[in-house]
This record gives structure tokens, sequence and C-alpha cells, in this order.
């Protein structure tokens, strides 16, 4: 069984989505051991404690810097004895020392057709708001392996989704949720879990 960590900054519907799958079964052979937070009083959280799992906020306001910041985030992951990492709408940077300390072990959902709308300044609402403002008839999510550059790592899932022309970034965005990350991150999480992904020279295979 896999110990399972799920960093969050927000409502928290990603991680909602993986607690499900977990209790529907579709996660099998892990378990959410700790949700992280990036700031208190987070709705993700209180999610977290009413299905009993463990929870901890690593304010980033509470540190001077990046590095500091990423140095008590990796101990932390270290702490909790962490099988896979799972970034889910966790919007604080983290530098090279948290991939370090978990190699091809991070996961990250984003709301785009990766490499489309992604990179630094791309997160949230901001990322639908692009979408539309350059007028694409379809978009979605990808599920990718987190690496030093941001949005960059092994892709390993991804869906689409359909742009409607009365879309505004908030109706994008629920679509892009319920159509896409809710169900390629627990699919991800799952295919971690049961040993089924490999990553060669920067792609991510799936075994049978
Ligand atoms: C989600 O749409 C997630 O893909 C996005 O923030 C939202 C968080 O919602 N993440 C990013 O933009 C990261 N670059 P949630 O807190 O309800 O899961």
């Amino acid at each position: 069984m896999k110990n399972i960590v799920v960093l969050v900054s927000g409502g928290g519907t990603n991680l909602q989505a993986l607690i499900d799958a977990q209790n529907s079964g579709i996660i099998r052979n892990g378990k959410i051991t700790c949700v992280i937070a990036s700031k208190p009083g987070v709705y993700a959280l209180e999610r977290a404690k009413n299905h009993n799992i463990k929870t901890r906020v690593l304010a980033r306001k509470d540190y001077a810097d990046v590095a500091s910041y990423s140095k008590a985030m990796a101990d932390a992951i270290l702490e909790e004895n962490t099988d896979l990492v799972v970034y889910a709408g966790f919007m604080t940077i983290l530098d090279e020392q948290v991939v370090n300390a978990m190699p091809n072990k991070m996961m990250n959902v984003h709301p785009a057709l990766i490499p489309s709308f992604c990179g630094k300044g791309y997160y949230g609402l901001k990322v639908h708001e692009e979408a539309l403002k350059k007028g694409v008839k379809v978009t979605g999510a990808t599920v990718h392996f987190v690496t030093e550059v941001c949005d960059g790592g092994p892709i390993i899932l991804q869906k689409a989704v359909e742009v409607m022309d009365n879309d505004t970034p908030e109706t994008l965005q629920r679509r892009v949720m319920e159509q896409a990350e809710w169900k390629i991150l627990p699919q991800a999480v799952a295919l971690f879990c049961d040993d089924k992904l490999e990553v060669r020279d920067s792609r991510v295979y799936i075994k049978e």
C-alpha cells in the first residue's frame, strides 16, 4: 500500500475526487495519509478532516523565500514516509529540493492541454481566461510528473474538453474539472499505485 500525500491551496475538489476514488476502490493500492496546505483555513483541509485524514499546514508566508519553504516541504514529505506526492490545486512554487527528494514520485494536475496555457503565471481561472481569449475550440486537463520545469514534466494522462461559445472562465473551469480533472487525476494515481507507470526518455508508458 503506497502512502499518498496531497498538497493543496484552495477548495480541494481534486482532493475530493481522490478521496472518492479511494473509497470506491478505483485507487486500490494507495491511501491518502496526509494533506498539506500552503495556507490555513482553506476548504480542502475540511474535506480531509471529514474523512479522518491527517492535515498539516505549511504556510508560505512563514518562510522568507522559496528555498527555505521548499526545504521545510521536503522535510515534511520525507517525515510522512511518502511514496507519492500529488499537487491538487497547489499554487505555491517549490524548488528542486522537493523534486530531488521524490524523483518521478510527484504528480500535478493542470487545467489545460499542456503545452498550451501552461508555465509560470498560468494557474487556476487565469488558464481558462487565456484559453477563451485565444478562442480555442478544445481545451482539457493534463496530469504530469513534476520536474524542476514548471508544468514541463513527463505527461501521464490528458483529456480533451469542448469549449462552448457562451463559456465564461468559470463555466469552462467547471466543465474541465467535471469532464477531465476529476477523472484523470484519480486514474493517474491508481496507475502509479498499481506500479503501471514507467518513465523513459521523458515519456510515460503505461504498462498493460
Ligand atoms: C484546479 O482546476 C487545478 O487544475 C488548478 O487549480 C484548480 C484547483 O481546484 N491547478 C492549477 O492551475 C495548477 N497550475 P481545487 O482546489 O478545487 O482542486
